[in-house]
């Protein structure tokens, strides 16, 4: 497995490779993300694997400071699940000038869900991916579902712009106790830790009470808001959304998605639950 630093030598370990299958991450890497390597590999194409931690998606007084780097961890992780190329920039070499072009991404999905609480966010991913998109030429990227906004503006992007590649979407990975697995579950003190799993409980019991016919979406929604409240998290937002939109959904939703995003003292956790609430009736 290669590691490089510079689009030079990236450019170089590519040698014109444009078939190969690519996933972008920040680094500090789990088995969510070693997942996605396994779905790339078994493409049957060679794997590319970036870590950049991007300071475009990140509001001002969020963690891009804190965030984990542990690149050698995170190349024996990549090198062990068979990726053949590591793409790890610095700041200046993603952004040798300042990035005054970005992707807009429009105001119904960037200030919707996550992007009401992180003004900017969507439009960092979009124009961070672009790039990395054009640096890679990749046949396939392969993202997780556990984003699953950034996954549909990801889907959006490459649609809307014609790029010339798939998008994959792998399910979450979770720990036994069901808790999605993420980079930032390691700044939850124990205490916390025992409590995270109670936010997929909540979208999962949303998602149980559908299947069983319960169509108050809006009460469902707000008994999990208040579980969560009265359990001691601050709730950014618990809806129930058309899993191939994003929108609200309508009689003609055939997957739905229940989305939550909730902080625990001063780690924001987020995760999601798609299913077809039809699916045995
Ligand atoms: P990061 O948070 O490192 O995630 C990289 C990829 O791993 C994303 O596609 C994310 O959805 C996926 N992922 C994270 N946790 C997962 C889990 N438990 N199960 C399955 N997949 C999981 O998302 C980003 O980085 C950045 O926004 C990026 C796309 C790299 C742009 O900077």
């Amino acid at each position: 497995m290669q590691v490089v630093h510079t689009a030079t030598e990236l450019r170089a370990a590519l040698a014109g490779a444009t078939e190969t299958a690519f996933v972008p991450t920040m680094g500090n890497l789990h088995a969510g993300h070693i997942a996605l390597v396994e779905r790339a590999k078994r493409l049957g194409r060679p794997v590319v694997a970036s870590i950049f931690v991007n300071p475009l998606q990140f509001g001002a007084g969020e963690d891009f400071e804190r965030y984990p780097r542990t690149l050698a961890a995170d190349c024996g992780k990549l090198e062990a699940a068979g990726c053949d190329l590591v793409f790890a920039p610095d700041v200046a070499e993603m952004y040798p000038v300042p990035q005054t072009y970005a992707v807009h991404v429009p105001e119904a999905m960037a200030n919707d869900l996550c992007g009401a609480f992180r003004p900017g966010h969507f439009s960092g991913v979009a124009t961070v991916v672009l790039k990395l998109f054009n640096l890679v030429q990749p046949r396939v990227a392969v993202f997780g579902k556990k984003d699953f906004q950034q996954l549909q503006v990801i889907r959006d992007l490459v649609r809307q712009f014609n790029l010339p590649l798939d998008i994959e979407g792998v399910d979450t990975l979770r720990e036994a106790d069901g808790l999605a697995m993420s980079s930032r579950n390691g700044y939850l003190s124990a205490a916390e830790r025992m409590q995270a799993p109670q936010l997929q409980r909540e979208l999962a019991a949303i998602a149980a009470a559908i299947l069983a016919g319960e169509r108050d979406f809006a009460a469902l929604t707000a008994t999990a808001r208040r579980h969560l409240n009265m359990a001691g998290w601050r709730v950014d937002y618990v809806e129930l959304r058309d899993a191939a939109t994003l929108a609200v959904p309508t009689a003609d939703s055939r997957r739905l998605v229940v989305l939550g995003a909730a902080w625990l003292g001063s780690t924001r956790l987020i995760d999601n639950l798609d299913f077809a609430p039809d699916a045995d009736r």
